[in-house]
């Protein structure tokens, strides 16, 4: 017997295989400073495009991305010691990678801060000063509260005289009344971006809400000091610490916005009542309750703080000490550097590469723009603007960004056909396509792509056993399709879900299922019945075994540990969610300290064997006393009967009536029945 539910059959053993393909997940790590310190929308995890580069890539090889944002595929490229040629339209993007790579001085960095901090820091923090409200000394507070255009409430951490702390419902004293009244009026001489929201013909971003343009993201306060601030930087004699700075200045001016919402501090949250949510919006949102902050110290932070430059450096020049930036791509192909970082259209870019050189790197991995779900081109405006990098930038938008936007006019056909065409052309791009890659004639396509699709769905589900949601077999099919040369969509428009629902009723059907919370559908088998090897424990079940045996194994794991083991256990067509991993440690396992679980007490393998060889027992003895002639099944025969009631002498044996199942009615297998746990029989039933 087994908590829970009775399994019959034990969970899957690991299979040991070399490490050619990686047929499972890989859990995500914790991103470190180099990863972070600037924000970009849709950042992949480090680890998982590292383990794919080394995996795919040969050593000394050539990873593209064409849609490479922040750069990631750049960084695991070097740091594996292959080369790397990367490109996205957005300035900002290529200058968060080229920063990140780029090998500086910690010293030389850290004294461009302090003079920049020398020049503007104490007229900045005028803008915010205040008076302690018990001691009157006058310092800059840390944050003010806003209500649509009234600023509200005063924040402070700590008054440097008497240590006063105001973290709610401080209201404006008639000076700080008195401050902000003459902020309004004052005249700025500083430049500051006021590019409207809008393409050229006036129609409105996809992403404006209520302001018109970049300036009205700011109050006057923030305006002002960030204006100073920038002002302050360009100063800077040396370009390249001047760029890093700048860039420090990008990554912290959105929370320096109306667009950052005021933070619940929660026992449970990280939230504190001065820290902001973050522009977690992906638009140019307004929240009619918002938090100011104090623009130095949010600078400062970016710098010197944490997740700032100066951590991200120290970090990131120990790994890329050996970057060799290249002029031109041929630079890269002909082996004199290591990463080539192009600003521009990834269309015009492999297609001249490859009209000039043919088939020319070694592996792709790119996590291109996916419909209108991020519009990174828009959103980045804000940054692109303070870099002052916005010449020709709208334009350059409406006629190269990949993405579905009415405002520029790309419905979903003209962002697929773009899309496919990028697909194309890094399939020719790469050096050794899969062979079969080739396009076919349609009508062959159609029924060999049908094929592929069911046959696939089949043997996801078999393999599984039981109730599959859409996700997990489009997953597997996708892959399955593109070995065969097919992309998930046929010309002619048939895909995959299409093919899918052309079945139900006949191998499949929808059944009802609850995915992560949410009601949804799950793909199933018509008639279970009727499929050959179909596995008979279902996959949760297996997994949720597996987790016990862990937490048996080991007592304590963490979540990570746990997915890990789980992935390796279960790879391909029976990948598995972290919400069913999650729950299953939910029941075997009890949180403790930080995200670590322990093996709750009546999991552990003695009570679970005390527990079962009592329950035998007392099945036993129930049978015996209404007359029934008594089986125990041949595992359970030689366990003491001591271990669930102490005391007692003997086997549990001694309560079997039977010695022998020959002869059973209606018992197929009667090796199977002579191992359940306890059987009643009368006669031959
Ligand atoms: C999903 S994001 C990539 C994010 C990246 N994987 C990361 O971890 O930061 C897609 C990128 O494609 C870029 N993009 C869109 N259209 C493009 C084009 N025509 N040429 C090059 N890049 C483009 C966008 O600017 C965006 O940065
Ligand atoms: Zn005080």
């Amino acid at each position: 017997m087994t908590p829970k539910r009775r399994v019959r059959g034990a969970p899957t053993p690991p299979v040991a295989r070399p490490p050619v393909q990686i047929d499972r997940q890989i859990p995500p790590l914790a991103h470190t400073p180099m990863y972070v310190w600037h924000k970009f929308w849709g950042r992949k995890t480090w680890n998982v495009v590292a383990e794919y580069i080394k995996t795919y890539c040969p050593e000394g090889g050539i990873v593209l991305d064409p849609f490479a944002g922040s750069g990631i595929v750049a960084m695991e490229a070097l740091k594996a010691g292959r080369k790397a040629i990367v490109c996205d339209l957005l300035p900002i993007a290529t200058e968060i990678t080229r920063l990140t790579l780029k090998p500086v001085g910690l010293e030389e960095l850290r004294k461009t801060f302090e003079r920049v901090a020398r020049h503007v820091k104490s007229r900045i923090l005028e803008l915010y000063t205040t008076s302690c409200r018990n001691c009157r000394y006058s310092f800059p507070f840390t944050c003010a509260v806003w209500q649509r255009n009234r600023c509200i409430e005063i924040r402070y951490e700590a008054c440097p005289r008497c240590g006063d702390r105001q973290a709610r419902a401080c209201g404006l004293t008639r000076p700080d009344t008195a401050l902000l009244q003459k902020i309004e009026r004052m005249q700025v001489k500083a430049w500051y971006p006021r590019n409207r929201l809008s393409y050229p013909d006036g129609t409105p971003f996809k992403e404006k809400q209520r302001y018109e343009s970049l300036d009205e993201l700011f109050t006057r306060r923030n305006l002002i000091a960030l204006a100073w601030l920038m002002e302050a930087i360009e100063e800077e004699p040396r370009r390249d610490l001047r760029d890093f700075l700048k860039v420090a200045f990008t990554s912290m001016v959105h929370l320096c916005s109306r667009m950052v919402a005021i933070s619940n501090p929660l026992p449970t949250s990280h939230h504190t009542p001065f820290s902001s949510t973050g522009w977690t919006q992906q638009s140019y949102w307004h929240a009619s309750s918002f938090m100011e902050q104090n623009v130095w110290e949010k600078f400062e932070s970016a710098v010197l703080g944490h997740q700032g430059l100066l951590n991200a450096k120290a970090e990131s020049n120990e790994h890329f000490s050996d970057v060799k930036f290249a002029r031109s791509l041929e630079d890269v192909l002909e082996g004199r550097t290591n990463v080539y970082i192009h600003c521009g259209d990834a269309l015009d870019m492999m297609r001249t590469t490859v009209e000039r050189h043919g088939p020319c790197v070694d592996y792709i991995f790119t996590d291109p723009p996916y419909d209108a779900s991020v519009q990174y081109g828009e959103l980045a405006y804000l940054w692109i603007a303070w870099l002052r990098k916005d010449a020709g930038y709208v334009d350059r938008l409406l006629a190269k960004e990949i993405v579905r936007n009415e405002r520029q006019q790309k419905a979903f056909d003209v962002y697929h056909a773009l899309l496919r065409n990028a697909f194309r052309l890094m399939h020719d791009f790469h050096k050794s396509p899969t062979p079969g890659m080739a396009l076919r004639p349609e009508e062959i396509d159609a029924a060999r792509f049908e094929r592929i699709v069911i046959e696939t769905a089949k043997r996801v589900l078999a393999e599984r056993g039981e109730e599959t949601p859409y996700t997990i077999l489009i997953n597997a099919i996708d892959p399955e399709l593109a070995r065969n040369g097919y992309f998930s969509e046929l010309r002619t428009g048939l895909d995959v879900r299409a093919v899918l629902e052309s079945r139900l009723g006949q191998e499949f059907v929808l059944v009802p299922m609850r995915l992560g919370g949410v009601e949804g559908k799950a793909w199933w088998f018509r008639d279970p019945s009727s499929v050959p090897r179909l596995e008979t424990v279902p996959l949760s079940e297996r997994v949720e075994q597996t987790v016990l045996r862990k937490l048996q194994e080991r007592g304590r794991v963490t979540f990570t540990d746990m997915w890990k083991a789980i992935s390796e256990e279960f790879p391909n067509a029976l990948t598995t969610d972290s919400t069913s991993i999650k729950d299953a440690l939910q029941a075997y396992g009890r949180p403790v300290g930080r995200g670590e679980w322990l093996l709750k007490s009546e999991y552990n393998r003695d009570e679970i064997r005390r527990t079962h060889t009592r329950i035998i027992a007392i099945l036993a003895e129930v049978g015996k006393a209404h007359g029934a002639d008594v089986w125990i099944g041949r595992p359970e025969q030689g366990d003491p009967l001591s271990e669930g009631f102490p005391g007692r002498q003997g086997e549990l044996r001694q309560y079997a009536t039977r010695t022998a199942l020959a002869g059973l009615e209606n018992a197929g297998n009667i090796q199977e029945v002579e191992n359940i746990d306890v059987l009643w029989l009368r006669g031959a039933r």
